[in-house]
């Protein structure tokens, strides 16, 4: 393609400063900036263009009683052209100081201009927010990446590894790297495969996680490891989900659960001060059990009031023994009919009775709502919904069923008032370990159990022999990092004896040889003096994302995929040659469901 308009070679030339570099003192220096035109205006006799690199922006002036060579060339300029200048910074007069600028005070007067490339009409403009698809976006992504906004999101991201590296390694934690071609992982989400051209018909799994090469390398003994590694994982997509993520990933020998929260509790200190936020030197601890009575979630937003049991106080609208939960939200005002037919409608379709008239349940029950009220904290004006299990008792677990519905309808109540209580402000981190998880979760499908964490973690010493007789009751040492309802990381304290492992391998229903195929070299390692070791994987982008004050990790991600996992920009996934696939000795059936 012909340029349209001569270019310049870079040559020898050397930036004197960066764009966000010049303030009043630099007066009467010669300077040599590059980067990209951000803005032009053009009055004729003078022109101005806004400079941009990734430090800042920097206007320049070309006047016509220069060399009339410089602002001829300057008026072919366009935006986003690359261009080089040298000229001398010179205060701006008082009334054209731009105080949105850190460089707002200087121009630089520009006496050579080097035009060094051309660009095409940008997509969409290099603004704070912009009014376009986000398909358009991530097709132009290298163009979308320039955005000012983006470019803090990236800057801060890769402050905040070089950050957690910075922390991980002043206490002694060694950063060591696991494969990527490597067999089946067990986090539960389905693999993505690489098939072998040397060995055909065989495949690599891409890692769900590091979990077993991290153990192996407690069991060889390097003590403390950590990776900031890519994950892999082909499961549903959603707004903090990728098939291809970041974990800050970490595994210690001899370790409990409160070694590994004092590792993570400083650690995400100096991540969030780097994003300019204070945090609590300690985060609350709250049972799995806990949580769910309290919130309904194993995954509480804190930023939100917790729900209360008040089956002892009204028995009355109690169905059977089941909770009758009360909802409290405070600062609502009171909710105008529709808004309360809709929150009952919202309940009830998630198998929950609603009492959502204040006023009814005032007038039926007055001294026992004032003791409601009492135990939830709740003020006059506040929104307070009780609410219990509609119909028959449902589930494996039915108070938990009852809480899980409540538990979304608090969150629902939160999310429909945020105007008026603004309790879900995004800058207010809620930090939160969840601890004790059940061991097992039951799959009402399948009709069997399932491990809740990964099945190499260790179940409580005292649950230990409830392991086949009762694995509904068995207690796991796993917990969960929790930040505003979004669950930023999740660890356990593994199994380190083989007879253990066996036993729960057996209560997840894996028979022997099924256990030896999927994970025999763990099995093995555990026989040779495997040390009793935990860890903890945090998602990194989910970290930024919230820090960054995004709603999606996409934001987050320089290139990341759409929602289908598709890479707009690349086209990937895409066909490859018969050939390819003849080498692969794979033959493709057609567009499988
Ligand atoms: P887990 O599967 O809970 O644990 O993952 C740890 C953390 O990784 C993040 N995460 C994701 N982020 C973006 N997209 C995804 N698809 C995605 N999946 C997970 C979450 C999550 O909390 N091996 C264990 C950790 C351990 O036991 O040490 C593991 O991977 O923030």
């Amino acid at each position: 393609m012909e340029t349209s308009v001569a270019l310049d070679f870079l040559g020898e030339l050397r930036r004197t400063h960066m764009c966000g570099d010049l303030r009043a003192a630099d007066e009467g220096k010669t300077v040599l900036l590059m980067g990209w035109v951000h803005r032009r205006r053009d009055l004729g006799g003078v022109i101005f263009l806004h400079l941009r690199d990734r430090d800042g922006v920097t206007q320049l002036v070309f006047r016509e009683d220069a060399e009339a060579s410089i602002h001829d060339r300057a008026a072919l300029v366009r935006g986003e052209y690359v261009i080089a200048v040298e000229g001398v910074v010179a205060k701006r007069t008082p009334e054209t100081i731009n105080p949105n600028l850190a460089t707002g005070e200087v121009e630089v007067v520009v006496s050579k201009l080097w035009i060094l490339n051309e660009s095409r009409t940008p997509p969409f403009p290099m603004e704070e927010e912009v009014d376009v698809s986000e398909d358009v976006r991530l097709k132009y992504r290298y163009v979308d990446l320039r955005r000012p906004h983006m470019q803090r999101n990236v800057i801060l991201r890769s402050k905040i590894s070089f950050a957690v590296r910075e922390f991980l390694y002043s206490q002694g934690f060694l950063e060591i790297e696991t494969p990527f071609m490597t067999s089946s992982t067990p986090e539960g989400a389905r693999d993505y495969l690489v098939p072998s051209r040397v060995q055909p018909g065989t495949f690599y799994a891409l890692p769900q996680s590091p979990q077993v090469f991290k153990q192996l390398l407690m069991v060889s003994g390097f003590e403390k490891y950590f990776q900031i590694v890519r994950c892999f994982r082909d499961e549903d997509l959603r707004a903090d989900r990728q098939p291809e993520f970041t974990q800050i990933d970490l595994e210690m020998s001899f370790p409990q659960q409160e070694r590994i929260f004092e590792v993570i509790e400083p650690l995400v200190q100096r991540v969030c001060a780097v994003a300019g936020y204070q945090v609590p030197q300690r985060f609350p601890r709250l049972t799995y059990a806990q949580a769910m009575q309290r919130y309904g979630i194993d995954k509480p937003d804190c930023r939100i009031p917790p729900m209360h049991q008040v089956s002892d106080l009204i028995p009355e609208l109690a169905n059977n023994n089941l909770p009758l939960m009360a909802i409290h939200i405070p600062g609502t005002g009171a909710p105008s009919r529709k808004e309360r037919d809709e929150l009952k409608a919202f309940g009830q379709e998630r198998g929950l009775r609603v009492y959502d008239d204040p006023k009814r349940l005032e007038r039926d029950f007055p001294e026992k709502m004032a003791q409601v009220r009492e135990r939830c904290g709740a003020a006059e004006n506040d929104l307070l919904v009780l609410a219990t299990w509609g119909g028959e008792p449902k589930g494996h677990l039915p108070d938990v069923t009852t809480y899980q519905a409540c538990g979304q309808l608090r969150l629902y109540c939160a999310q429909k008032f945020n105007d008026r209580h603004k309790l879900l402000d995004p800058k207010n981190f809620q930090f939160l370990w969840v601890v004790d998880f059940p061991m097992f979760e039951w799959d009402e499908e399948e009709q069997r159990w399932n491990a809740a964490h990964h099945p190499f973690t260790s179940v409580h010493d005292e649950d230990l022999d409830k392991l086949t007789a009762d694995p509904a009751r068995c207690r796991a040492k796993s917990y969960d990092l929790v930040l505003n309802g979004v669950e930023l990381g999740s660890g356990s304290i593994r199994i380190h004896r083989r007879d253990v492992q066996a036993k729960v391998f057996a209560a997840l229903g894996m028979a022997d040889d099924e256990a030896r195929r999927r994970f025999g070299h763990l099995l093995d390692a555990l026989e040779f003096g495997a040390p009793p070791h935990g860890g903890i994987a945090l998602g990194l982008d989910r970290l930024v994302m919230i820090l960054a004050g995004e709603t999606s990790i996409r934001d987050v991600i320089p290139f990341p995929k759409t929602a289908r996992g598709t890479d707009l920009m690349c086209n990937a996934p895409s066909a490859v040659s018969e050939k390819q696939l003849r080498e692969l000795g794979i033959a493709v059936r057609g567009q499988g469901k």
